[in-house]
């Protein structure tokens, strides 16, 4: 089985003179929940963007299960596979939260009822919310319709911008909780994400991303255990200062 996502050296930026992704390398294997962490403006953002094709690559490459996604339009990568959950406004506010789902699946349309099915299985919360405005849904549940929309285009890979940014200690567990069941529904998943903890404990493997390279990697569970993860991401500082 080929990598699901092999991102190979990657050079990306907004403006050609000013690169945010300096060669970031990584990979996703199929059945992987992957975190990519790091600062404020590493880049995190930029690095999915580039690879759903909303930011230009400027060296480097791209493969998508061993094909070559360079480049590539976004609406193409939707249809091939990719799903993509941005960090903000990630649903539409004044449509309902049936529009909203119906929307992820638009290029298949006679599929929306059955994904529809599939995604109120992984997130009950959202039945009988179908008519209710998104705008008007809490944050958790609005994440969770961001979620479903992302879903309904039944993706192989799914890349989420920080899931659990704006919510409470008690939804984020929540929403982190669900990944594992998406994984199991086999999707492949790549996060990056602030916070570092509840990202690692239901991952796989990291990445750290620092001045435009992945300047760390490992299997999620040592970079829990990592003295300089802690300090930096962990919020641990008094466990740097005992080494
Ligand atoms: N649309 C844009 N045009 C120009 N520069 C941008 C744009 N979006 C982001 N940048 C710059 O690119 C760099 C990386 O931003 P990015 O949003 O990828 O970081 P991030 O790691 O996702 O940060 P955060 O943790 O704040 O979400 C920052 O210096 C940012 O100012
Ligand atoms: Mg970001």
């Amino acid at each position: 089985m080929p990598a699901v996502l092999d991102i190979q050296s990657i050079v990306a930026g907004y403006t050609p003179s000013l690169p945010i992704l300096r060669g970031v390398s990584l990979t996703v294997q199929d059945g992987e929940i992957v975190t990519v962490l790091g600062p404020n403006g590493a880049g995190k953002s930029t690095l999915i963007k580039a690879v759903i094709g909303l930011v230009p690559i400027a060296e480097g490459r791209a493969l998508f299960l061993d094909r070559d996604i360079t480049g590539s339009p976004t609406h193409q990568l939707v249809r091939e596979g990719i799903a993509y959950v941005p960090q903000t406004e990630n649903v539409f506010a004044r449509l309902s939260v049936d529009e909203n789902l119906a929307l992820g699946a638009d290029f298949d349309r006679q599929e929306i009822a059955a994904r529809r099915e599939r995604v109120l299985a992984l997130f009950p919360d959202l039945a009988g919310l179908g008519r209710r405005r998104a705008g008007r849904l809490s944050g958790g549940q609005r994440q969770m319709v961001a979620f479903g929309r992302a879903l309904m285009s039944a993706p192989k890979l799914l890349m989420l911008d920080e899931p659990s940014a704006g919510l409470s200690p008690k939804l984020t567990q929540a929403v982190f909780g669900q990944l594992r069941r998406i994984r199991d529904a086999g999707i492949t998943i790549l996060i990056v994400e602030q916070n570092a903890r509840a990202a690692l404990q239901v991952s796989d493997r990291g990445y750290v991303l620092a001045e435009g390279r992945e300047h760390m990697q490992g299997d999620a569970a040592d970079l829990l255990d990592s003295p300089e993860i802690g300090a930096l991401y962990l919020g641990d500082r008094s466990r740097l200062a005992q080494q």
